[in-house]
C-alpha cells in the first residue's frame, strides 16, 4: 500500500517536470496619468522605439491588429510578441548619456553600449517596472506622439520637456496577433 503511493506521488511528480512550461502571459499596456492627454493611451512600438498617441505604428501583422503594441516578459526580458521571426526585444539605457531611453532591438542586433534588457517586471497592480524605476512619456514625439522614457528623474531626458510620469498598466491580451515592428 505505501509503495502504490509512493509510487503514485513519484509519477505524479514526473508527470508534473515533463509537462510544457505554462503559457506566457501576453498583455497590452495602457498609460494612466488622470486629467492628462495621455490618459488611457496605449502603447505602440515603431521605429526602435515606444510611444503613446501614436497614430499609425505600421507593423507588419499577421491579422487584423488593434494597431498598438503587444508584449510578453520572459526570462525578465520585455518582448514584443510575434510567433516568428527574429524576436524584438526592450532595452533601457540607464547610464548618464542615456538617461533612461527606452527602445527595441531586433534578431541579432546588438544592444546599445550602456544597454540592458533584463530587469523588466510587474507589480501587484499589474504596472510595468524596469527594476525599481516606472515609465513616463515626453510629448513632440514622431507624428504628435509621447515617447516613453524610463523614469529616472531626469527633469529633461534627452533634452525632452513636459515629460509625464504615469502608471504603465498592463492589460491581459489572450489573443495576440503575431506583429513585426518597424
Ligand atoms: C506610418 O506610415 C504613414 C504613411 O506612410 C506615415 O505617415 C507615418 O509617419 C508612419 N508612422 C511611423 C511611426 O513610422
Amino acid at each position: 500500500m505505501k509503495f502504490q503511493i509512493i509510487s503514485a506521488v513519484s509519477l505524479l511528480l514526473s508527470s508534473v517536470t515533463a509537462a510544457p512550461p505554462p503559457a506566457l502571459r501576453t498583455f497590452d499596456v495602457m498609460a494612466l496619468h488622470s486629467a492628462s492627454p495621455i490618459h488611457f493611451a496605449q502603447m505602440s512600438a515603431a521605429r526602435s522605439g515606444l510611444f503613446l498617441n501614436l497614430p499609425q505604428q505600421n507593423a507588419t501583422c499577421k491579422g487584423e491588429s488593434s494597431g498598438h503594441a503587444t508584449f510578453y516578459i520572459a526570462n525578465e526580458e520585455l518582448v514584443l510578441y510575434s510567433c516568428e521571426g527574429e524576436k524584438q526585444k526592450v532595452f533601457v539605457d540607464r547610464s548618464g548619456m542615456g538617461q533612461g531611453i527606452v527602445g527595441y532591438i531586433t534578431g541579432s542586433q546588438s544592444l546599445p553600449r550602456y544597454g540592458e534588457s533584463k530587469g523588466w517586471r510587474v507589480d501587484k497592480d499589474k504596472n510595468l517596472f524596469f527594476k525599481d524605476a516606472g515609465l513616463i512619456a515626453c510629448p513632440h514625439s514622431i507624428d504628435g506622439s509621447w515617447r516613453i522614457w524610463l523614469g529616472l528623474g531626469f527633469t529633461a531626458p534627452g533634452g525632452n520637456k513636459d515629460c509625464l510620469g504615469m502608471s504603465a498598466r498592463t492589460l491581459d491580451n489572450k489573443t495576440p496577433i503575431s506583429c513585426h515592428y518597424t
